[in-house]
């Protein structure tokens, strides 16, 4: 998909600071963030913070200029704004914002740019819970609502007043996920259902110790979130990590090699199509001591059996399904790519380089993959955030399954 132009709005709200974690979210599916802060806002955060993660100059006023020509500019800057974005997202949306916006107020940049914007409005409202509740702002709501305007409702939880209750700002996270599904108007996996595995497995040594490796699952959450936004049923089996659970996915939760080969066969008959982005351990105890090892002053030895070879096992069973595997490299990552395609029975490896230290592979939120194909193509996918490479691995996929189907009939 092509860069989406977004203006991010940010109200005054002690939220605002989280609205440059939801900037960064933006920029890593692929948008490009312009951000206008209301005056209240500034309170909070200073427009530098959005400057720098944006590389944009940041909108702080509407007669922020001096000379005439400037003042002649800036008077129809928020057209200009409003023209050359296609989503306007305010965080925090405040109570005086949303009731401003109902009402049609154009006493700032903010409020005269909603008035003048024509693409998707997203509002993402964040304000204590009294505030939240009260009819007038609920009657405001609706009128947004009824007007098309979409809404992330605020979370449950502490808020900043000290009280617990909904009024905090929605996970930036989970704002970016809603607006890139609310602008994808591509439903080319509608009809789909994605079986995805994401992050390491744990392999326990006695009751407090485990074998595991440095996957942090963001690569296969990724993949699962893009295919969801794009009309796929959607079955995540996740070993253990710190993502939150991607909106509009069915999430199974395993540690072991063996719960992720049992919950994988259990759903692989509803799955299409089969990304299998887990880094699933080789090696596993097979008899762990009830109780917690203790330390002596001998060596210690371990004695590991090998885990199933989930890809290879599904490899050996799929009928007609795509199935995509990975392979995590510290060397040789193309040849490595294509002698697993082949011996594991796949239609296309994703290879990337893991022993990078420069912001690439395991951990990190950006990656540069080689695909290489069951048709021969090698396809390289230059350096970008996971979830614009999970974009391409899906275009990919099903640019690969048109060639088979062509191939076979
Ligand atoms: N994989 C799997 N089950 C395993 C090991 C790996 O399903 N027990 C899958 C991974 O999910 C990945 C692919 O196989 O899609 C390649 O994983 P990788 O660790 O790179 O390859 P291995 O087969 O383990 O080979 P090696 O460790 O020798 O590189």
């Amino acid at each position: 998909m092509e860069p989406v132009p977004v203006v991010l709005g940010v109200g005054g709200g002690i939220a605002a600071y989280k609205a440059a974690e939801l900037a960064r979210a933006l920029m890593e599916r692929g948008c490009t963030v312009e951000t206008v802060m209301t005056a209240a806002a500034q309170e909070f955060v200073q427009p530098l913070t959005f400057a720098a993660l944006t590389g944009r100059k940041v909108i702080t006023s509407m007669f922020g200029a001096r000379t005439a020509d400037e003042v002649l500019a800036s008077s129809v800057e928020h057209i200009a704004v409003a023209q050359r974005n296609r989503v306007l997202v305010v965080a925090p949306a405040t109570a005086n914002l949303l009731a401003g916006f109902a009402h049609g107020l154009a006493g700032d940049f903010l409020s005269t740019l909603y008035l003048a914007f024509q693409g998707r409005v997203v509002l993402c409202p964040a304000m204590n819970t009294a505030m939240w509740e009260h009819p007038a702002t609920q009657e405001n709501l609706a009128t947004l609502r009824r007007r098309g305007d979409l809404i992330v409702d605020p979370e449950a939880g502490e808020l900043a007043c000290g009280t617990v209750g909904v009024g905090r700002l929605a996970d930036p996270q989970r704002i970016a996920a809603f607006v890139m599904r609310a602008l994808d108007d591509r439903r080319d996996l509608e009809g789909e259902t994605v079986l995805v595995t994401a992050g390491p497995t744990r392999e326990p040594l006695d009751p407090v110790r485990f074998i595991s490796n440095r996957s942090s699952g963001k690569m296969g959450y990724a993949v699962a979130e893009a295919a969801a936004a794009r009309g796929a049923r959607v079955i995540l089996i996740s070993g253990p990590v710190t993502l939150p659970a991607p909106d509009g996915v069915t999430l199974v939760h395993v540690q072991t090699a063996r719960e992720m080969y049992d919950a994988v066969m259990s759903h692989l008959d509803e799955a299409t199509i089969i990304v299998k982005t887990a880094a699933v351990a080789d090696y596993h105890l097979a008899d762990v001591p009830p109780q917690k090892v203790k330390k002596t002053a001998m060596r210690l030895s371990l004695e590991l059996d090998p885990t199933p070879d989930i890809l290879a096992e599904i490899g050996r069973h799929k009928h007609d399904q795509l199935l995509v595997g990975f392979a995590a490299e510290t060397e040789n990552v193309t040849a490595e790519a294509r002698r697993k395609l082949k011996s594991k029975n796949c239609d296309m490896i994703v290879g990337n380089l893991v022993s990078h230290s420069d912001g690439v592979g395991f951990e990190s939120d950006n990656n540069e993959v080689v695909l290489v194909t069951r048709t021969g193509e090698t396809i390289p996918l230059p350096l970008a955030s996971k979830l614009v490479i999970a974009g391409q691995i899906l275009d990919h996929i099903l640019k690969l399954r048109l060639a088979l189907h062509a191939s076979q009939s």
